[in-house]
């Protein structure tokens, strides 16, 4: 397979820089567990064979085995809160002494006042929801609700989207690396360019993202039986913002042709944008919401699908017939997380972090013409590394050489479409600790610069 199109979703653990990694490791104990790793679980492309070995973690970082501290900017995105809340961790404890599962058919509190809450919290009659144990799996509800919902099977998403591992997701996904082997997949999937404002086909400039809009309304107008558009608000890898312009054309289109807008925010809802979530910066409602990862605190696995009242059309069939379904403790997790980010003010702190990275970011471009492009909000930033700022030709062994000499000097962070450096560091973060950030940045960025000139 061509390489560039196993480098979207993240960095893989078969390159050059990875192999020159591996042989800096030293520690025999390190080197004993990563060896059993690679000796006991399948090998997968972006996990095993594995980096590092943690031992701990707490707040915005994590300790290695061998005693390396990292500042943890990635975090797999449970990390809203920060690693081993100790609010969320108590809240959890509390909840396994009285009810730690919950078989199906029986109901429980906390499940219940999570559900309301998140009624509260969504727009309109947005107030029906679903929990699961999994990202993918709230995706693959959403689309069995959709198909029931509008009678109409087909799915437009994006190029480059991920939307989980199962073969529903990544049928409904647009990775190349997913698909590898794994046809045929689920058919009525109509993938289209995402809109993009550094190398986007259908042109970069702002007016420009409406042609995106348009030809997603004329893929559904040719189609047909179009019952879904699945999105991510904000493509949290390579962080691509659509205009608000765009998110109201899109919002419009769906709602003229019938088509259910499922938006998908599992990695970049519960304050990562500055809001709570991310369609709330472009003034639209979903049809469907889909929240996962952090939801659970960073420590239960949890996610939950959100409808509109009026999709509670489907009580004779099983739509997400899960185990965990509606888990105590995911939903203590889940109401901890959102009371958290409400009491301690989060999102006014993300959002002035936000300006914070903004400016940080661009003194490094202005001072590295490696960086081609800098965007994000919020704690959600990706650095674009070019060859050239005139080709824009993607700089993808310079991203690794940079991600992996930022992992030397204690900073972690996923490098996404083979070129771009993606920084979500946990949103308690303290001001000091983005200084860090930026100095190992700054720092590893001139080593760089100094060993190629
Ligand atoms: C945008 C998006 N959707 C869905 C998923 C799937 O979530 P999970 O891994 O919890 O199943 C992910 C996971 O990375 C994701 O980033």
């Amino acid at each position: 397979m061509n390489k560039s199109l196993l480098l979207t979703e993240g960095d893989i653990n078969i390159s050059d820089e990875r192999r020159k990694w591996d042989e800096k490791i030293t520690d025999p104990q390190t080197l004993q567990i990563l060896e059993n790793d690679a000796r006991y679980f399948l090998h997968q492309s972006m996990s095993t064979p594995c980096l590092d070995v943690l031992k701990t973690s707490k707040g915005s970082g994590m300790e290695t085995l061998s005693g390396r501290y990292l500042l943890d900017f990635h975090g797999n995105n449970v990390h809203q809160l920060g690693h081993g809340n100790d609010y969320i961790i108590s809240q959890i404890f509390e909840q396994m002494q009285q009810l730690s599962f919950s078989p199906r058919r029986y109901t429980n509190q906390p499940a219940v006042a999570f559900a309301r809450k998140l009624a509260e919290l969504m727009p309109g009659d947005l107030n029906r929801s679903l929990f699961a144990p999994g990202g993918t799996s709230v995706i693959g509800i959403a689309l069995k609700l959709a198909r029931v919902v509008t009678g109409k099977h087909k799915i437009v998403s994006h190029w480059d989207s991920f939307h989980g591992a199962s073969l529903d997701a990544i049928s409904a996904g647009g990775e190349s690396v997913f698909k590898k082997y794994m046809g045929p997949m689920m058919p009525g999937v109509i993938c289209i360019p995402p809109p993009t404002t550094y190398r986007g086909i259908f042109g970069e400039t702002e007016d420009d993202q409406l042609n995106y809009a348009d030809f997603l309304e004329y893929v559904i107008k040719k189609e047909g039986d179009v019952g879904a558009f699945l999105v991510e608000t904000i493509r949290n890898t390579d962080v691509q913002i659509p205009t608000k312009a765009y998110w109201q054309r899109v919002r419009e289109i769906c709602r003229n042709h019938g088509v259910l807008l499922i938006l998908d925010e599992i990695p970049i809802a519960l304050g990562r944008t500055g809001k709570m979530f991310a369609f709330e910066n472009f003034g639209i409602e979903p049809d469907i919401l889909c929240l996962g990862k952090g939801l659970g605190g960073g420590i239960i696995p949890f996610a939950a699908m959100i409808a509109r009242d009026s999709y509670n059309v489907a009580g004779d069939v099983s739509l997400g017939h899960y185990t965990h379904e509606k888990s105590p403790l995911g939903s203590v997790a889940a109401l901890a997380t959102i009371n958290y980010i409400e009491k301690e003010d989060l999102l006014q702190k993300v959002f002035d972090d936000g300006i914070w990275m903004q400016t940080e970011l661009n003194k490094l471009k202005e001072r590295f013409p490696l960086i081609g492009d800098i965007r994000g909000l919020g704690l959600l930033w990706g650095i674009e590394l070019v060859k050239d700022r005139a080709t824009k030709e993607k700089a993808t062994n310079e991203a690794e050489q940079i991600m992996y000499g930022c992992m030397h000097h204690g900073l972690s962070f996923k490098v996404s479409q083979g070129n771009v450096l993606q920084l979500s560091p946990a949103l308690t973060i303290s001001r000091e600790d983005l200084h860090t950030a930026i100095s190992v940045l700054s720092e590893v960025f001139e080593i760089h610069a100094r060993q190629i000139n």
